[in-house]
């Protein structure tokens, strides 16, 4: 496995969740951090903990993802510290539930500047210099639903499989330039996503249920291997497996009863 140690990471939605796992697998294997989030105080926090656990130098910036130019703006706030990023974590990012024509023009509009627009842009920025480089590791966080049509989180999930399809790409891309591209693709787990997106937790929801710290560690080890694309979780991989056997129509109608209880 690659070592991240002395080098910097900047993890997106490290305010809460699988951020603040990714934040401390990251810290513990000796790298420093850029922690980005629009709730400055948990990331403050979790910074403190971080500095004094593992002795490293972390930076909190608080940033609205959903800005147009919002990466731009980061990049520029990293450059004025002289900071070179190595690994980048694309993490920040959140679902809306309900009938799309329920949502608003507004609302769509940001989640989509989050989950695809910022992920696009900020890969774009930090991958060229990795490239140029010859080295460098970026993380994509898809989604279980990015492999199926999934009603009730129409956008969402349209949203999670154009990050599983980026990610893939560019880890062929990438590769030869030795950057390091990985998609994990996590089923529910209990961070505060469900809560966020308005969608109550039914039963099967639940049995599916993992942790955060299980799934980041999941991610961090595939990222470091150089591997494509990862799902996390025996129960996962096993619904993703049988997707490939069963009619696209079948899968969003099971999706659909799976999300409504
Ligand atoms: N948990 C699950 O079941 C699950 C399953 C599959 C995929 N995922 C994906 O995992 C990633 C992390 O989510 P999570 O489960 O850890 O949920 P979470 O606890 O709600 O964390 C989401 C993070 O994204 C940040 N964020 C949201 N909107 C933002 C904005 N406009 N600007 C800047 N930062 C923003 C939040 O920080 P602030 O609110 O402080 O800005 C927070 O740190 C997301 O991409 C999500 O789609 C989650």
């Amino acid at each position: 496995m690659d070592s991240v140690t002395s080098k910097w990471a900047l993890a997106t939605g490290a305010s809460s969740g699988f951020g603040v796992e990714f934040a401390t697998l990251l810290a513990q294997r000796g790298a420093n951090l850029v922690l980005v989030a629009r709730r400055k105080e948990p990331m403050e926090r979790l910074a403190e903990r971080l500095r004094r656990d593992y002795r490293i130098d972390v930076l909190v910036m608080s940033l609205e993802l959903s800005s147009a130019g919002a990466a731009s703006e980061l990049k520029a706030r990293i450059d004025a510290n002289h900071i070179q990023i190595d690994v980048l974590v694309n993490n920040a990012g959140y679902g809306l539930y309900g009938e799309f024509l329920d949502q608003s023009a507004e609302r769509l509009r940001d989640m989509l500047q989050v989950n695809i627009v910022a992920v696009t842009e900020l890969t774009r920025l930090f991958g060229s210099e990795m490239a140029n480089r010859g080295s460098g590791h970026i993380l994509f966080i898809a989604s279980l639903l990015a492999y199926q049509a999934t009603p009730g989180y129409a956008a969402y999930a349209a949203s999670k499989a154009y990050i599983l399809l980026l990610g893939e790409a560019l880890n062929t891309e990438l590769n030869p330039r030795g950057v390091s591209a990985t998609v994990l693709s996590p089923g529910p787990t209990s961070t505060s996503f469900a809560e966020v997106a308005g969608q109550k937790n039914t039963a099967v929801v639940r049995m599916l249920m993992m942790e955060p710290l299980r799934v980041a560690r999941i991610g961090v080890e595939s990222m470091l291997r150089h591997r494509s694309s990862v799902v996390a979780g025996p129960l996962n991989k096993m619904i993703v497996f049988w997707n490939r056997l069963t009619p696209r129509v079948l899968q969003r109608q099971i999706m659909q009863r799976v999300l409504s209880g």
